[in-house]
């Protein structure tokens, strides 16, 4: 049981190599960057609020076969650590998992390209990036901002969407993370996936991501990783829902981790003028790239 301490606040964001991190991260920088993976591990790499531990919850039963028991071993955040993140108990630090733990590891992350350890590049570890469209993004970070006590208040509405475009929320700007992994897949060997594919149809991403990590698991195994990583299966899963985490740091009586799982909610939320400025903006910010996002499928 993880119990919060008063050193749980909502910490500031400061600036690490342009891109905004929450304090306690930018405080530890040194050691994050330095971190030194084995070439077998694996690294899960998204912008917050893409489908992190939906993606973590896969690459976690395809690595045993589908065993479902298994991969309730223990919560997401221990089986997968979160490279970077560093804060006051009840918060496991990410590089003090990780050092007691054997390669090979899967790790997670949200850092932009250009930050991820250079080790990771280096030692040619495998890299799931999985991005997701933009408004849905800004809605699911919307909602977390909110009931996450440990990062800056979201603020009203339309203001967040303004911060979202310039780039301030924590981990900085969505539109160069995605180009950045984009830009650079083929070059490092990244899978590239993005979360209205699979919503589409989980059975062939999922099958793309087995074949990525060289494994081979059956048909059957396949069709129950499918149903066990559904939204609603994971929803109700405790190792998997956040649940574990104290209401002090994630208040779930604000909103639920697993808030909707689905594609196109930002309808509910823009206004058409909203939607209209934004749409004008992204077109700028992405002219210079054509990743095939889908804002509703
Ligand atoms: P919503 O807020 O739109 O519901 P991350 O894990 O990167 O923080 O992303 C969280 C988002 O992914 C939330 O989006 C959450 O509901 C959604 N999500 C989590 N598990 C999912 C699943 N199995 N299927 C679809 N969406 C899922």
């Amino acid at each position: 049981i993880l119990r919060a301490t008063d050193a749980i606040r909502r910490f500031p964001l400061i600036d690490v190599g342009g891109i905004p991190l929450m304090s306690t991260i930018a405080e530890n920088w040194k050691s994050i960057s330095e971190f030194c993976p084995d070439p077998s591990d694996v690294l899960i790499s998204t912008y917050p609020k893409a489908g992190t531990t939906w993606t973590q919850e896969i690459v976690d039963l395809l690595l045993h076969n589908g065993d479902a028991e298994v991969c309730k071993r223990a919560p997401t955040v221990v089986r997968i650590p979160f490279l970077e993140i560093c804060a006051p108990p009840p918060i496991p630090s990410g590089l003090d998992l990780l050092r007691q733990m054997k390669p090979p590891r899967v790790i997670k992350t949200h850092l932009p390209i250009q930050l991820v350890p250079k080790g990771f590049w280096e030692n040619k570890c495998k890299v799931i990036y999985m991005a997701r469209n933009a408004k849905d993004i800004l809605v699911s970070y919307f909602y977390f901002d909110r009931m996450n006590l440990t990062q800056p208040e979201p603020g009203p509405w339309d203001g967040y969407i303004h911060k979202f475009m310039k780039g301030q929320l924590g981990w900085g700007s969505w539109y160069d993370h995605v180009k950045g992994y984009w830009k650079e897949r083929n070059e490092r060997n990244i899978l590239y996936i993005l979360y209205e594919d699979m919503k589409e149809n989980p059975f062939r991403e999922i099958k793309r991501i087995m074949h990525y990590l060289d494994l081979s698991v059956s048909e059957d195994v396949i069709e129950r990783i499918v149903q066990l990583t559904s939204f609603q299966v994971m929803k109700d899963n405790p190792m998997a829902n956040y649940s574990y985490i104290p209401k002090p740091v994630f208040d779930q009586s604000i909103c639920a981790f697993m808030r909707k799982g689905e594609v196109g909610d930002w309808v509910n939320h823009f206004t058409p003028a909203q939607s209209q400025m934004f749409d004008e903006d992204y077109a700028n910010q992405m002219k210079d790239v054509d990743i095939p996002f889908r804002f509703n499928i």
